[in-house]
């Protein structure tokens, strides 16, 4: 069932956080739904400009449809992530997605402002959900000066501002994380303190955290173990940082380059150990069930592992 990522949010606040997956292809979404069941997690499945363009926007459409079929028991928000005006209006109109995000965080105060309005009228007339930005989400790195670092991150007051100029349902916030597999090369991480004053000025306002991949070690060195060659410092968010963000209200946590590393390690590894293997069969059932029980450990850290039945209670009873 696709519901309005709102719905998901109403439930999850304060208590545990939705996990947003990104996904291109038939592998990540049959894991992606086979992951959530296992462990009875509501979800939101994203995606971005890129991978709706990868194929075809039409292909991933109706490659969720038929998983909706396949898994008629799942609960998901369908969204677009990182979107401009222009394509937030086609997911608007295209009648498929529940959720979308607009990015003008790269816009001046007023501009972000003025466009993220005119994206939640046209969407709030379909009763779809609108995720806007506002902050420098990736600017923090070890060689800014503190203050600097400090001006990337969102400003409490003035997200207040923004989220009653706009009417947005939920705001995606900078707040030490950024996108990618070497996050935190000063060794920081998130900045409770910034979400908490956020939280304090914005009660009972979701919250989103982009940027938000773990980077398993383990993961990493499996890759390059198998002939990668990611670099020193891959380094992501603490998974037991989600549960903590998730009771200040972070409701949604975006997670993509853990998903890829499950990719990669499979296909690495597959192809090393069976290299006369010519099948792509193999390795593509490997890591549907490889993402699936990845899915599973990561909804059990967000806390939503085990609210699907009243989750169902909830929207059923709307
Ligand atoms: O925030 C970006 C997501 O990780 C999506 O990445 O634009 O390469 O699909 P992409
Ligand atoms: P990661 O690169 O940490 O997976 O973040 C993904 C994201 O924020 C998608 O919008
Ligand atoms: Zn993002």
């Amino acid at each position: 069932m696709i519901v309005p990522a709102r719905k998901l949010f109403a439930h999850a606040y304060g208590k545990y956080a939705i996990g947003a997956y990104n996904i291109n292809n038939l592998e990540q979404i049959m894991g992606l739904f086979q992951g959530n069941i296992q462990s009875q997690a509501p979800f939101i499945i994203q995606l971005s400009k890129g991978a709706r363009s990868y194929t075809d926007k039409r292909m991933l459409e109706a490659m969720i449809r038929a998983a909706e079929e396949i898994f008629p028991e799942a609960i998901f928000a369908v969204h677009l992530d990182h979107g401009d005006e222009k394509t937030c209006y086609e997911c608007i109109a295209s009648g498929f997605y529940s959720s979308v995000m607009i990015d003008a965080s790269h816009e001046d105060f007023d501009e972000n402002v003025a466009i993220t309005k005119r994206v939640v009228d046209a969407a709030h007339a379909k009763g779809i959900s609108v995720e806007a930005e506002l902050g420098m989400l990736g600017g923090v790195e070890e060689d800014i000066q503190v203050d600097e670092a400090h001006a990337c991150l969102t400003d409490p007051v003035q997200a207040k501002e923004f989220v009653t100029r706009t009417g947005c349902d939920s705001l995606a916030c900078a707040i030490g994380t950024s996108h990618g597999a070497y996050k935190f090369s000063g060794g920081q991480g998130i900045h409770f303190d910034r979400v908490s004053a956020i939280q304090e000025l914005l009660p009972n306002f979701p919250l989103v955290m982009h940027g938000s991949s773990s980077v398993p070690a383990d993961e990493v060195a499996r890759i390059n173990a198998a002939g990668g060659k990611m670099k020193e410092g891959a380094k992501g968010v603490d998974p037991a940082q989600y549960l903590p963000a998730a009771r200040l209200g972070v409701c949604k946590v975006n997670i993509d380059t853990d998903g890829r590393l499950v990719w990669t390690r499979v296909h690495r590894e597959y192809f090393r150990d069976k290299a006369a293997e010519f099948d792509l069969r193999g390795p593509g059932k490997e890591f549907m069930a490889a993402y699936a029980t990845f899915i599973a450990s990561r909804n059990e850290l967000l806390g939503s592992a085990g609210h699907l039945a009243s989750v169902r209670a909830a929207v059923e009873g709307d």
